[in-house]
């Protein structure tokens, strides 16, 4: 390569990583404006979709129809990668034993607050039998991650249980779900549901 044939390369090279740094710049102005924009009315944001919600059927409803556990909607079309969910959470979890999930997810309440009673000490691996348990306050607008094998049970803040609201994203499933029994993880499959106050169904940690 000649000492023109190297300055040329050097200059292109220069244009190329100085537009790209500006492309970069602008998205990142652009988020960071839609950002504020989103935080600024993010109560206005939350009102417009729980009367979105309201005004429609939920597209799944889990628990009893005659005592519905949580309403969810689908905020995109439902597909086997990533799902973008707004739960209406209307009771609190199966109280017989925490449980996980078949996929990550990252929920932020929009509404309300909510607790969430977990293991006082984390585990990295799926190693957790009848441990120590705590509850967190989960306030309005925090965002939690969960990852599949965490597991939890919400509980709704006070006597009336006032409902929650949550935008709630998920990843592709990649493993069966279930419960944690005393003796050990129970597939949901096994485990069975609470469906009401009143009827029970599937064996529990029994
Ligand atoms: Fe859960």
């Amino acid at each position: 390569m000649t000492c023109t044939e190297y300055k040329f390369s050097i200059s292109e090279m220069s244009r190329t990583q100085g537009m790209r740094m500006i492309a970069a710049s602008l998205v990142l102005i652009v988020l960071a404006f839609l950002t504020s924009v989103a935080v600024h009315f993010r109560d206005d944001l939350a009102d417009l979709a729980i009367k979105w919600a309201m005004r429609r059927e939920p597209d799944l409803i889990i628990g009893s129809p005659r005592d519905p556990y949580m309403h969810r909607h689908f905020v995109i079309p439902k597909n086997r990668l990533f799902n973008i969910y707004l739960h209406r959470i209307m009771r609190d979890d199966d109280d017989r034993a925490l449980h996980d999930h078949p996929w990550w997810s990252i929920g932020m309440i929009i509404r309300n607050h909510y607790f969430d009673i977990v293991p006082r000490i984390k585990t990295l691996f799926r190693k957790y039998g009848s441990g120590d348990l705590m509850a967190v306050r989960r306030d309005e607008w925090s965002i939690t991650f969960r990852r599949a094998i965490d597991m939890h049970r919400i509980v709704l803040p006070g006597p009336g249980k006032q409902e929650a609201w949550t935008l709630f994203m998920t990843g592709p499933e990649v493993r069966d779900w279930g419960f944690w029994c005393p003796a050990g993880w129970r597939s949901s499959r096994v485990f069975g549901e609470k469906l009401d106050r009143a009827s029970v169904v599937g064996r529990g940690c029994s």
